[in-house]
């Protein structure tokens, strides 16, 4: 599929339906806590989805996803379906949203602490972060796609993490994938050019051990193959002539 650059009025589609899928984390982190299964989660975001935001989760029936949300936890590194599991103090867990609002979509996730967590799942957590922020500054007209894999493949690397190189980021708009692949490793001056009115997502899976990856039988779940600790976050962000703007981010809040 092509690229898209999204219209003005797009665009205004693009932030409604990323300040809601960033308002369902808002919603959620509260119910984040030791004893809650990933199941109760998924139907609390499926109700507020549907429900108060009048919008689509779009995970649900995608490619035949089962649920509303991906929820991963501590070794799994994305894609982990909600269900009877129960979160436990020092969990750390990725929830996934996306919504459908209006034809448009908006993609984003954050890492949730349930509980105290390990240092080292703490470490792996601010790098993923750290990681998604490096990528998402370099984000302007005329910027490479392997400029920005680069800047956050080395800064996972320097920390001694490993970067999932099956899985990417990705044009959004109308489509919840779209073209471009954008690559969280790469060669700096390689890759696809960037252009103003275009949105992506940046994901970084960040793993504190090596960077292979197993399936499991569901044929969802992505787990580490070492079963290595794995953090995530991602935001949709449009491209601007000066620079960007990141849609998934609701006023005052951080990244
Ligand atoms: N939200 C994921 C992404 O960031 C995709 C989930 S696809 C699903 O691209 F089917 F697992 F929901
Ligand atoms: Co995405
Ligand atoms: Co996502």
């Amino acid at each position: 599929m092509a690229v898209t650059i999204k219209t003005l009025e797009e665009v205004e589609k693009m932030r409604v339906a990323g300040h809601l899928a960033a308002d369902v984390l808002r919603m959620i982190r509260p119910h984040v806590l030791p004893g809650v299964t990933t199941g109760e989660l998924d139907r609390i975001c499926h109700d507020y989805i549907v429900n108060v935001q009048g919008a689509i989760p779009a995970p649900l029936n995608y490619h035949g996803f089962p649920k509303s949300i991906c929820t991963s936890v501590n070794h799994q590194v994305c894609h982990g379906i909600p269900g009877d599991r129960v979160l436990k103090k020092g969990d750390i867990v990725n929830i996934d949203i996306t919504v459908i609002k209006d034809g448009y979509h908006g993609d984003t996730s954050k890492m949730f602490f349930v509980g105290e967590p390990s240092i080292q799942a703490r470490r792996v957590t601010q790098v993923s972060h750290e990681c998604m922020c490096k990528g998402i500054e370099m984000v302007r007209a005329g910027v490479r796609l392997g400029d920005i894999g680069h800047a956050i493949q080395v800064h996972a690397e320097k920390n001694h993490c490993s970067v999932v190189r099956e899985y990417c980021g990705h044009g959004i708009g109308r489509q919840f994938h779209e073209d471009p692949q954008v690559l969280h490793f790469g060669n700096p001056g390689t890759g696809m050019e960037l252009a103003a009115g275009m949105t992506i997502t940046i994901e970084p899976m960040i793993n504190a051990g090596r960077r292979e990856i197993r399936m499991l039988p569901d044929n969802w779940t992505v787990v580490t193959r070492d079963h290595s600790l794995s953090a995530q976050w991602e935001h949709t962000i449009l491209v601007t002539e000066t620079g960007h703007e990141v849609l998934t981010v609701l006023p005052g809040d951080s990244l």
